[in-house]
């Protein structure tokens, strides 16, 4: 009895869990699992940085267990899968990050009890207007290091696109912004003051270099405890965070919710946003502010009560067809929204990433143009084709998203496979985009007296050929490639 006793409880799962992986930023991921084991059952919570997961099924005990975490956010369920066992006071487990993500080995040790728990939700300020910062009177333009590089951007990579910025026309085409997003963070020291990774050895310096060319730079962070990616968030460091930012010199936030997901509910949104909007307003720095929570809670009715700049209305892109279109052909009934110094994201440009053609690619920037939407490259700047600079240079396209009145266009015809949107623009001209998302090429014909112009066109210039076309009658009919597109600029 005594033995089995002591067996028994020396092989007890029961216990806070944590297995730390190391990064090669100087980081580390951390798995907490909390565990309770009664006979062949176990229960508990299963936390990695963001993801907070509910243990709702387990097979065996110490000698091989398998545990299922689910996820629920009220939209997505996700579950995770561990498999293990117990040898002497550590656990050997295998875990998948996806069903088609290579397993991941790792240990675990015991943590002391509470250790990783799930923060609670902080007190809210009362809602209010914070102040317009007077920013973004057009559409943000620049780059942003997601896209393409995630997790592998790093300080030298943030100066080489600054340098190709400022030295291939994209500087002089209006592209300012230098954004960092996600995987910049390090860990924060005795004061709670947020530090760069490895991978940011001396941000202030990096704030600078930007600057000498003429550029402005922008960070990325959570109001959660974690980021999407796993890193350090803001939560409970808004204020000082926001001051360490305008400290280092930084002119753009993107803030993004993934993190804040398990501690806040969604109608504490615009308490949360408002909260970093105080906090940048605080710093007197002018700071840029991108809501990013992937359009919940209807942001755009309340995205400029915070001081939000533009907010994301989407999910994220990929760089293909199927998303690129899905997104950008989506965003007709959010128009009204749009205006100087507020504007709908939806989210950055993936032009020259390889997964679509180039005539997709002309269309993505047309649409987006169209959309006054932010225009931020996601490519690598130090290899681009001079077709895929034409596209992000061609300055009649981009001074359609920057066009003053700021006004989004709709769709203003639609047949199966082929739209017209309409762009009303400053001084009376209007931007018309002849689109055929089918991938067979297809006649487009607009009819000037069905799209809502104040009367019939007599000029039009074709923004991708750069010609002038000839206009004369109540219609216009051109030959549109599949998924392709036949921009135009016309007046009266
Ligand atoms: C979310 C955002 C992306 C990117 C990643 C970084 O998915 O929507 O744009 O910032 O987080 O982890």
């Amino acid at each position: 009895m005594g033995m089995a006793a002591a067996a028994g409880f020396a092989a007890d799962l029961t216990g806070n869990w944590l297995a730390s992986q190391p990064l090669n930023d100087g980081t580390s991921r951390r798995t907490y699992l909390n565990l309770r084991q009664e006979g062949s059952r176990i229960s508990g919570t299963i936390r990695t940085s963001q993801f907070y997961y509910k243990i709702t099924e387990s097979t065996g005990g110490p000698d091989h267990f398998t545990l299922t975490g689910t996820e629920e956010d009220g939209k997505t369920t996700r579950h995770v899968l561990y498999e293990g066992k117990m040898v002497g006071d550590e656990l050997r487990l295998t875990t998948r990050r996806r069903p088609d993500a290579p397993l991941v080995e790792m240990v675990a040790h015991r943590a002391p009890a509470g250790e990783g728990a799930m923060p609670a939700r902080l007190a809210l300020p009362s809602l209010h207007k914070v102040p317009y910062n007077g920013l973004a009177k057009t559409p943000p333009m620049g780059w942003n290091s997601w896209n393409k590089f995630a997790s592998r951007v790093d300080d030298a990579g943030v100066r080489q696109t600054a340098d190709a910025i400022a030295s291939n026309g994209m500087k002089d085409a209006g592209y300012v912004y230098v954004n960092i997003d996600d995987t910049w963070q390090g860990e924060r020291d005795a004061q709670g003051n947020i530090h760069a990774n490895k991978k940011f050895p001396d941000m202030k310096a990096l704030a600078d270099y930007v600057h000498s060319k003429g550029l402005k730079i922008g960070i990325y962070s959570s109001p959660g405890p974690n980021t999407c990616a796993g890193y350090e968030g803001s939560y409970g460091h808004e204020v000082q965070d926001a001051r360490t930012y305008a400290e280092w010199g930084i002119d753009y936030l993107k803030y993004d919710w993934c993190g804040a997901r398990n501690i806040y509910k969604a109608e504490d949104m615009q308490a949360v946003y408002q909260k970093m909007g105080d906090a940048l307003r605080a710093t007197g720095r002018p700071i840029l502010y991108s809501l990013c929570q992937y359009g919940l809670d209807d942001v755009w009715t309340w995205g400029p009560q915070v001081s939000g700049n533009l907010w994301r209305t989407t999910g994220d892109i990929r760089d293909s067809w199927a998303s690129m279109s899905k997104i950008g052909f989506s965003q007709s009934d959010l128009a009204q929204w749009a205006g100087p110094g507020h504007w709908n994201d939806p989210d950055m440009l993936e032009v020259g990433n390889g997964g679509m053609t180039d005539t997709e690619y002309r269309t993505h920037m047309s649409l987006w143009s169209m959309l006054a939407a932010p225009l931020l490259a996601g490519n690598d700047l130090s290899h681009v084709t001079p077709d895929i600079m034409q596209i992000l240079l061609n300055r009649d396209v981009i001074a359609i998203d920057q066009d003053p009145a700021g006004h989004q266009a709709k769709c203003a015809w639609k047949s199966g496979d082929q739209e017209i949107w309409v762009r009303p623009l400053a001084k009376g001209d209007y931007a018309v985009a002849l689109f055929n998302r089918a991938t067979d090429s297809a006649k487009v014909t607009a009819k000037w007296a069905g799209l809502g112009l104040k009367g019939t066109p007599k000029h039009a210039r074709d923004l991708w050929s750069h010609q002038n076309v000839k206009m004369d009658g109540p219609e216009y009919s051109a030959d549109v490639p599949g998924h392709g597109v036949v921009m135009l600029r016309v007046g009266r």
